[in-house]
């Protein structure tokens, strides 16, 4: 079995509100899209990555791929201005069809071989499988900062990635989504979308993807600090 590991990359980090895009800044002594891809090459289960970049940041991702060492990107591509348009040009870029793809946020860098291995036998047995976590708050549907009701949270999962696939599924699934100007906010709603099950793969609450700077600097990380 062939896996190929898709990592959207190009996101702009607008909510950062950091001058550099938060996977390029530096958590611990390594900047947080390599400690991601570091895992992803470490994962016996993974043949191949390809990382998405935003067009301004690709030569600086290649010097930092060679500084550390990353040895299973196999190239760079372009990404676009959503993150599904970005996974599309990833995807599209790919000419020997793998059997999996499994798609991971650069910005989860805290994600385990465990949670890869897991994903990708799922999606392997039944073609698609995505991480999540039930919720366990009461949930609120607000309206102008007032309470309109209380959302049964039975069945309520939230998701995370790995989103895991056959790769056949996830390709028909994105040209169709493509083709009907169907956005979704993950991979799994465009699987969906054709009717096919996707499988929860129980998560892990460390498994965070990077979004603030305040939940940064809890996480020992320095906004301020560009590696080069
Ligand atoms: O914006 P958000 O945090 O949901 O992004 C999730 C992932 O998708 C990030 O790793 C980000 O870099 C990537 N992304 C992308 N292209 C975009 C927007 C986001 O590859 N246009």
């Amino acid at each position: 079995m062939r896996v190929c590991a898709l990592v959207p990359n190009a996101g702009s980090g607008a909510r950062m509100k950091t001058a550099l895009p938060k996977q390029y800044l530096a958590l611990d002594t390594k900047p947080v899209f390599i400690h991601t891809l570091n895992i992803l090459d470490k994962a016996k289960c993974i043949n191949e990555i390809i990382l998405i970049s935003n067009e301004k940041y690709i030569e600086k991702s290649r010097l930092l791929i060679q500084k550390y060492n990353i040895k299973k990107v196999s190239r760079i591509v372009c990404g676009g201005k959503t993150r599904q348009e970005s996974v599309y040009r990833g995807l599209m870029s790919i000419k020997n069809a793998p059997d999996i793809i499994l798609i991971h946020d650069a910005v989860r860098p805290f994600i385990t071989s465990e949670l890869i291995r897991k994903s990708i036998k799922t999606a392997h047995k039944h073609g698609a499988a995505v991480i999540g976590l039930p919720l366990f708050d009461t949930i609120k549907l607000v309206k102008d900062d007032c309470i309109e009701k209380t959302v049964d949270r039975n069945n309520l999962w939230r998701v995370q990635t790995p989103q895991v696939f056959r790769y056949d599924l996830i390709k028909t699934a994105y040209q169709r989504a493509n083709k009907n100007n169907f956005s979704g906010t993950d991979d799994a709603s465009l699987v969906e979308q054709l009717n096919h099950p996707v499988r929860i793969v129980p998560g892990s609450e460390t498994n965070i993807k990077i979004t603030d700077q305040k939940q940064f600097k809890l996480l020992g990380g320095n906004y301020k600090c560009e590696l080069e």
